[in-house]
């Protein structure tokens, strides 16, 4: 494949804090307009590994290539959304002009209708953020990762506390910029939205576990429940 075929390319990084590694050598490669899965429990080194994508962290070992360019690049960026695990919003302003102000940042004036309804906020847009709920509050914030239309959205467990409904909706549209060509990697610490990604990469203790479809990982695992998966594969790796 031609290396821009890929939206990422990670090769062999390592993260530590402390004595303690965050990540432990990780290869990943995600397609372009591939949905990416990044599942794993709760300190398994998602976050530091997404962050590792924009420049945030700086690996001690490996390399990372995001839309064909070594990171970190800061004119790549602009083509990158971000969504943080918090929200990071402007308390004090409305959750149109947030993300008005987002969209400026990377030269955009249009989009923010589009983007409030993709997060259906639109009848929302003149509240202030801070009197938002906060599933509110993380449609807004994933409001201001996509206005300008990036070509590789980051997604740090974008749908915790988003209620069914709209869980639904939002990876509807996940699926809709995917199919326009938009690269996605969204983590979560749960399993039942694995089925929405086409690739699913299972990282525990900094190392990723398994990589592939869920079928695949499956049927690698020997089991019929990914949950299984995680176990029986993190049994492996630590024998
Ligand atoms: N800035 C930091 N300083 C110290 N330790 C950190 C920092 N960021 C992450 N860690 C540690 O690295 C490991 C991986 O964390 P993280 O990437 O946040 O995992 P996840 O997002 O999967 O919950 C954890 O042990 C966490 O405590
Ligand atoms: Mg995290």
């Amino acid at each position: 494949m031609a290396p821009d075929t890929y939206a990422v390319e990670v090769e062999g990084i390592a993260k530590r804090f402390g004595k303690q590694p965050a990540l432990d050598g990780v290869s990943v490669r995600i397609r372009r307009g591939e949905v990416y899965g990044l599942l794993g429990p709760n300190g398994a080194g998602k976050t530091t590994l997404i962050r590792s994508l924009v420049g945030l962290v700086a690996p001690e070992k490996g390399t990372v290539t995001v839309l064909g360019r070594r990171m970190p690049q800061l004119p790549v960026l602009a083509r990158v959304g971000y969504m943080t695990q918090q929200a990071a919003l402007y308390p004090d302003i409305s959750a149109e002009e947030n993300v008005r102000f987002f969209g400026a940042i990377h030269g955009r004036e249009n989009g923010v209708r589009e983007a409030l309804e993709f997060v259906d906020l639109w009848d929302r847009r003149k509240s202030v953020v801070s009197t938002l709920s906060g599933g509110m509050r993380t449609r807004c914030s994933l409001a201001c990762a996509l206005v300008h239309k990036p070509d590789l959205l980051l997604l740090d467990e974008p749908t915790v506390g988003v209620d069914p409904q709209l869980r639904v909706q939002l990876w509807d549209g996940f699926r809709k910029m995917a199919a326009g060509g938009t690269s996605i990697v969204v983590s979560s610490h749960v399993m039942d939205e694995a089925e929405r990604c086409d690739r699913l990469g299972l990282i525990r203790f900094g190392k990723l576990l398994a990589e592939g479809t869920v079928a695949e990982i499956k049927t690698r695992a020997g089991v019929d429940r990914l949950e299984d998966a995680f176990l029986k594969l993190s049994e492996v790796s630590e024998s």
